[in-house]
């Protein structure tokens, strides 16, 4: 691909087709560069997890890794993510992956007739993060081998999540069915055209994928953080020993982190048998290989033979 930037410009097929070359990658797949390839990861935003695992990605595809700190760069005097785009282009960088706190930044990126390099979005405001999507459909089809009539819940901060608007729009796609819990406020008419809002105390005895969303307190304003309670959201809407033994034997706990312990997920329950978080954070690494491949060969930069 060109870049790869939403889940909405990928097809089903699309998105199985990464998957399976993130599964070679899994596998062990390597490929052959034409030439030396730079790649440079451009977080306006913080990050440990999509940031370590596209470096890692990169790495293991032989790619040549450019640091970039934007604290320590001219963002401080003023320029801007175009410019420093613009600038890592001319200084031979192919590939980049980017995140930032502005829904849909990458529009005025693609548009830009003077830039021609890749761009993976590794997240945008509240808007989408594709490569934790495509990690997330990638454990989940390991996990069952198919998306058809899966029941997946969507559980916790959907108003500010890019991950549940990432992933109600792919599992719909893939024919999964999809829900939705969560404090009020923060579900409306954008989700409910994509899934059907239900109890988590329903919830956990249905589905066979118990999705939890983190509470996202730097989004959220200082009265909001004042009256939260951590035990109170965890009653309400998280996940407690109580719950997770109402779960159907083979039904699996995700979760995009990081988690907040005892919020969203009982601290204990975070790495019990039925928690897929570690293995999705392993999956993110081929999934942004199968990503950054994608954009290389369209750049014809593998040597396929
Ligand atoms: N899941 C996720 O995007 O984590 P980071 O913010 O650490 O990249």
């Amino acid at each position: 691909y060109a870049n790869v930037l939403s889940m909405k410009e990928l097809s089903a097929e699309e998105v199985m087709d990464m998957i399976r070359e993130a599964q070679q990658f899994k596998a062990g797949k390597e490929i052959q560069l034409k030439r030396p390839v730079y790649a440079a990861n451009l977080f306006f935003e913080s990050s440990t997890r999509t940031h370590t695992s596209f470096e890692v990605a990169e790495r293991k595809l032989g790619l040549q890794v450019v640091n970039f700190d934007p604290s320590n760069s001219s963002v401080n005097k003023g320029e801007t993510m175009s410019d420093t785009v613009k600038t890592f282009q001319a200084l031979g960088v192919d590939v980049v992956a980017i995140r930032d706190r502005k829904n849909e930044y990458y529009n005025d990126l693609v548009n830009d007739p003077h830039i021609h390099l890749g761009i993976a979005n590794g997240g945008d405001g509240s808007g989408e993060h594709p490569s934790q999507s495509l990690l997330d459909m990638m454990t989940i089809y390991e996990e069952f081998g198919h998306f058809d009539g899966l029941k997946v819940a969507i559980v916790g901060d959907l108003t500010h999540s890019r991950v549940a608007r990432s992933n109600m729009e792919v599992l719909n796609k893939l024919g999964a069915e999809v829900y939705f819990d969560g404090p009020e406020k923060w579900f409306n008419n954008e989700f409910a055209e994509y899934g059907t809002w239900m109890p988590v105390d329903d919830l956990v005895e249905k589905v066979d994928v118990m999705m939890f969303l983190r509470v996202q307190h730097e989004r959220l304003d200082a009265s909001e953080n004042s009256t939260f309670t951590a035990s109170k959201y965890n009653a309400a809407y998280g996940l407690t020993a109580e719950r997770e033994a109402r779960m159907q034997d083979h039904a699996i706990i995700m979760h995009p982190a990081p988690v907040n312990r005892g919020v969203e997920i009982a601290d204990e329950l975070v790495e019990c048998d039925r928690s897929r978080i570690f293995a999705q954070m392993a999956n993110g690494v081929f999934i942004r290989m199968a990503i950054m491949a994608s954009m290389l060969r369209y750049r014809g930069l593998i040597d396929e033979d």
